[in-house]
């Protein structure tokens, strides 16, 4: 895999924001897999930016949603689903039609993970996916020891993520969700560019064992490692814990500007 070290999230926002960009000027109806979570936010604002600017047209673009919590009613402002409208759809102006997510408020919720993985293939794959990591390795919501083919799927968050994402709910873990529906791991490789963005110190050991561990279900971000596209953009602090920092850096100083991410 690839990893990029950037002084800061808003770099690292801007470069990623960038290789969308260039997806969308070589395919303007590209699937675009986002991610939710503070860590991406930088992405989307740079992109909306360019957008804006007439950088790229991305009015053909179609995004869809990597995980979705279980049970919220559908206009929860913290459902996934409203938080990507909030965040992507709508900024990049968008129409839900060009949306797609899973349905965490179906009865029949095997039927919808079901449902989601072959809608996916149905709309060609996704071009580039994004993804964000948790404290513990996450992927997703797939949690430690997640089957490395996981397709979509209801996963149970472990504490530690419940306590995480406490703090888009005032604070209050009870108001999070004990269950989730999440692309798998094996859904997840099948996205023909992986694109993982962590910042701040409290990633830095979950990326030195994605990056520099043995692929293990134990740190579901370390099947990344099984992807002929891969690339991990970390800032400073989330870099700190990788020993191999100095060569990761001298290979991107020598890159290509033309070769993008
Ligand atoms: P965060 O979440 O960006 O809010 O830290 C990342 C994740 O859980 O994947």
């Amino acid at each position: 895999m690839e990893v990029v070290i950037v002084p800061d999230a808003a770099a690292g926002g801007e470069l990623i924001a960038e290789a969308m960009a260039a997806l969308l000027r070589r395919k303007p109806d590209a699937l675009l897999g986002v991610a939710t979570g503070s860590t991406p936010v930088p992405i989307y604002d740079a992109l909306a930016a360019k957008v804006r600017s007439g950088a790229v047209d991305a009015s053909r673009a179609r995004v869809c949603q990597l995980d979705e919590y279980v049970g919220l009613p559908g206009g929860h402002p913290e459902s996934y689903r409203s938080v990507v409208l909030r965040q992507v759809v709508e900024p990049l102006g968008l129409s839900t039609e060009s949306f797609m997510g899973p349905d965490g408020t179906a009865e029949d919720l095997l039927g919808a993970c079901a449902a989601y993985d072959r809608a996916l293939a149905a709309a060609g794959g996704v071009d580039i996916q994004l993804l964000g990591i948790g404290t513990d390795g996450h992927i997703g919501f797939n949690e430690p020891c997640s089957s490395l083919a996981s397709r979509t799927r209801i996963k149970t968050l472990t504490e530690q993520t419940r306590v995480d994402n406490a703090r888009f709910f005032d604070g209050d873990i009870d108001q999070v969700p004990h269950h989730v529906i999440t692309q798998g791991i094996g859904t997840i490789l099948e996205a023909r560019h992986l694109v993982l963005l962590a910042t701040g110190e409290g990633k830095a050991e979950a990326v030195a064992q994605t990056v520099e561990g043995p692929v293990a279900a134990v740190v579901p971000a370390s099947a990344l490692q099984l992807h002929p596209h891969a690339t991990v953009v970390v800032d400073e602090a989330a870099a700190s814990k990788l020993k191999l920092a100095p060569y990761f850096r001298a290979t991107y100083a020598a890159k290509p500007s033309w070769q993008g991410l």
